[in-house]
């Protein structure tokens, strides 16, 4: 709608961020759902909702620290509900693959907008970059509690053409993109890639998940962190996800970009270099 905005939650983040660019390329008018937008927003401050959706037509809903977690499901679905009552009439939800407590989450944000489109996503790539395994990748060493069970990872910058589409084209409401990218790869195998692509030692090690937990809090990560990571390691990678999807092709007719591009380029960007 003209002269609406465009708000993406989680605005500064690996998704967010990505969008708020390819929607601001292309001159739609986009605000930054985080706390340091302007006005900011804090998912644990509803005060900070109202002002946030104003003027706003669309919105791309990624939950943080994540829609897996006990509380997110009703909180994006208060959410959703919020902004169809102030005038929303696009959301894209960003979605978690094979984890009860994301589902419940599509399922509360389709209460309020049964038009929704849901990216349910496999794991990011870029995890190993801008997330939680930058530090190992860096040193050298990842140490995981992952076993030979495949991942399709998936490419975030694929998520964000995803969410683009979804936010700016007609043809998308009502759709669920299961998104994967288009190889299965063990994090053993991830590991390799990258090793391959920085030319360095990358070494993957399998470690039982109390020593990874004990590891993590040695570190002083939150408990609630380690939590939500032994979940992932331990529930969701049980093979429940380990087949490749379309939907990626689906929502944006191309097909998904491979880990070892990913790899190549996080690679040439530098962000592995050095140790950590
Ligand atoms: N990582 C994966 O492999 C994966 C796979 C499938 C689904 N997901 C889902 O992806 C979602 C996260 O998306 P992402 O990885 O793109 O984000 P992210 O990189 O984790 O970024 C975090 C964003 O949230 C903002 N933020 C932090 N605290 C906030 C608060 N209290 N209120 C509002 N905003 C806050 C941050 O900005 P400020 O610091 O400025 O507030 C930042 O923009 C999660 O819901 C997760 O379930 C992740």
């Amino acid at each position: 709608m003209l002269g609406m905005s465009t708000l993406v939650l989680g605005g500064t983040g690996k998704t967010g961020r990505r969008i708020v660019e390819r929607l601001t390329a292309r001159g739609v008018p986009t605000r930054v759902g985080s706390r340091s937008g302007e006005p900011p927003f804090d998912w644990y401050d509803e005060a900070t909702w109202a002002p946030a959706l104003r003027g706003v037509s669309a919105a791309y809903i990624s939950v943080y620290p994540d829609i897996a977690i006990p509380g997110a499901a009703e909180m994006a679905g208060a959410f959703a509900q919020f902004a169809v009552d102030n005038g929303v009439r696009r959301i894209v939800l960003l979605s978690g693959r094979g984890e009860d407590g994301a589902q419940r989450g599509e399922e509360a944000v389709r209460a309020a907008s049964a038009d929704c489109t849901i990216l349910r996503s496999s794991w990011f790539s870029q995890n190993f970059s801008e997330s939680f395994l930058l530090d190992a990748v860096r040193a050298g060493v990842v140490a995981l509690p992952a076993n030979s069970v495949p991942e399709p990872f998936v490419d975030v910058d694929d998520i964000a053409d995803a969410a683009v589409a979804a936010l700016t084209e007609d043809g998308h409401a009502g759709e669920l993109y299961e998104v994967t990218g288009p190889r299965l790869l063990t994090f053993a195998d991830a590991v390799g890639d990258i090793g391959r692509a920085t030319g360095r030692d990358v070494r993957f090690v399998r470690v039982s998940l109390e020593d990874y937990a004990a590891e993590l809090a040695s570190y002083e990560v939150p408990q609630d962190e380690i939590e939500l990571l032994t979940y992932l390691f331990s529930e969701v990678l049980d093979g429940r996800n380990a087949r490749l999807t379309d939907g990626i092709e689906r929502a944006i007719g191309r097909a998904p970009r491979d880990f070892r591009d990913y790899a190549r380029d996080a690679a040439a960007s530098g962000v592995w270099n050095g140790a950590a």
